[in-house]
């Protein structure tokens, strides 16, 4: 276990188990009392609608005096089994406080825009208030999209955040923005010195490789009988050239700011590589086929280590082992064998995840 993780899970476990509060925003901004916002249930008058299909929370829809808001209490027992995801709800109110206070700051605001704002939250009462987004889950992407996903992302980064979780029910697109409102698995880190909130353990995991991962490709996947390869390659293309725009300006930014050599030669090396890849699209190909593989490895790995898998975590397994069974030496050759695969033929993966498979089979969510 990385050693930072392992500080931060102790601390937000002993955080838990005492009884200091967080509270975040100003009272005044509740429409109801805390103990009514407490004890409110789907039957009240200000339910507009429950969305109970979240892991760490339920979500209410309320409308009060003709404004919305959006009521996310802590389940009793988060559903995902593991420290991050039992730590899930402390760590949002952490963040919830992290965030509003460069909203609320005017140097830092706009770049802060697409982030929910927080009316009020009680870490001990259980709940977090925010005005309610009027949209739906991201459903489709654009080049404007991308830009607007990956510049708030950078904005987080440079402030010293990591979201790990960019899922698409963790974004909400209002048809002309894109809006980040749920920060569990949102991590504190230095940018200057390490890769990630991990450290410099694990260099495959950053803001552009988890919307990938977490998202364009499980949603690839799901739309691969009604999208040509063109079609997917011109999509992963768009993403590609506006995920460069913004890690050439993060460069900029770690030189200007004396960041670790090592962290300079790591984001020179994307951007390098990509480069490389938009240049031909033969490349871009090979890029997208280890990139691919390489997401959808770490996705299953997640959903298994918090036994939270869905119907999707099945279909990416079948991808995997498709893949492994047909572009094994491709793979290898593109560096998409990550942690332990690195370590295992061609045979034992596919038995591996075979029996992933089983696994994913019995820890069904939903
Ligand atoms: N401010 C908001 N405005 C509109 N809808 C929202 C808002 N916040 C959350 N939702 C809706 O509620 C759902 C659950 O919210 P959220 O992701 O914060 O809960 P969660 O329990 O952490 O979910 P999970 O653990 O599965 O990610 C979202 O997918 C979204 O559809
Ligand atoms: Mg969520």
């Amino acid at each position: 276990m990385n050693a930072l993780v392992e500080q931060r899970q102790q601390s937000q476990l002993r955080f838990q188990q005492g009884k200091d509060n967080i509270i975040v925003g100003d009272i005044d901004a509740c429409p109801l009392t805390v103990d009514e916002l407490v004890a409110l249930d789907a039957s009240s008058p200000h339910v507009v609608e429950v969305f109970d299909g979240g892991l760490t929370a339920t979500v209410f829809h309320l409308c009060i005096k003709g404004r919305h808001y959006n009521l996310k209490r802590k389940r009793p027992q988060a559903l995902v089994h593991n420290v991050d995801g039992e730590t899930s709800f402390l760590n949002e109110v952490q963040r919830r406080r992290d965030i509003q206070r460069l909203k609320d700051s005017p140097q830092t605001a706009l770049a802060f825009k697409h982030i929910v704002a927080t009316l009020y939250a009680d870490y001990r009462r259980g709940f977090i208030l925010s005005p309610w987004i009027d949209g739906k889950p991201i459903c489709s992407f654009s080049r404007e999209i991308f830009r607007q996903i990956f510049a708030s992302q950078f904005a987080l980064e440079q402030a010293g955040l990591m979201e790990w979780d960019m899922s698409p029910g963790n974004i909400i697109y209002d048809g002309r923005q894109i809006h980040l409102f749920d920060f569990g698995y949102m991590y504190p880190y230095d940018p200057l010195e390490h890769y990630n909130s991990d450290g410099l353990e694990a260099p495959a995991f950053h803001a552009v490789e988890r919307l990938e991962t977490r998202n364009v490709f499980g949603y690839l996947l799901r739309y691969q009988d009604v999208m040509t390869q063109n079609d997917q390659l011109a999509l992963y293309r768009e993403l590609k050239e506006v995920a460069l725009d913004i890690y050439t300006e993060k460069l900029i930014w770690l030189k200007q700011n004396y960041a670790k050599p090592a962290i300079i030669q790591w984001q020179t090396a994307i951007i390098e590589r990509w480069e490389y890849a938009l240049d031909n699209e033969r490349s871009l190909k090979n890029l997208f086929i280890a990139e691919s593989f390489r997401s959808h490895c770490l996705d299953i790995a997640d959903d298994i280590s918090g036994k939270s898998c869905t119907a999707m975590t099945l279909r990416r397994i079948d991808k995997v082992i498709t893949m492994l069974a047909t572009v094994y030496l491709q793979l290898e050759n593109n560096g998409a064998l990550l942690f332990d695969n690195a370590k295992l033929g061609q045979v034992e993966l596919i038995k591996k995840y075979q029996e992933y498979r089983s696994l994913a089979a019995n820890y069904q969510q939903k």
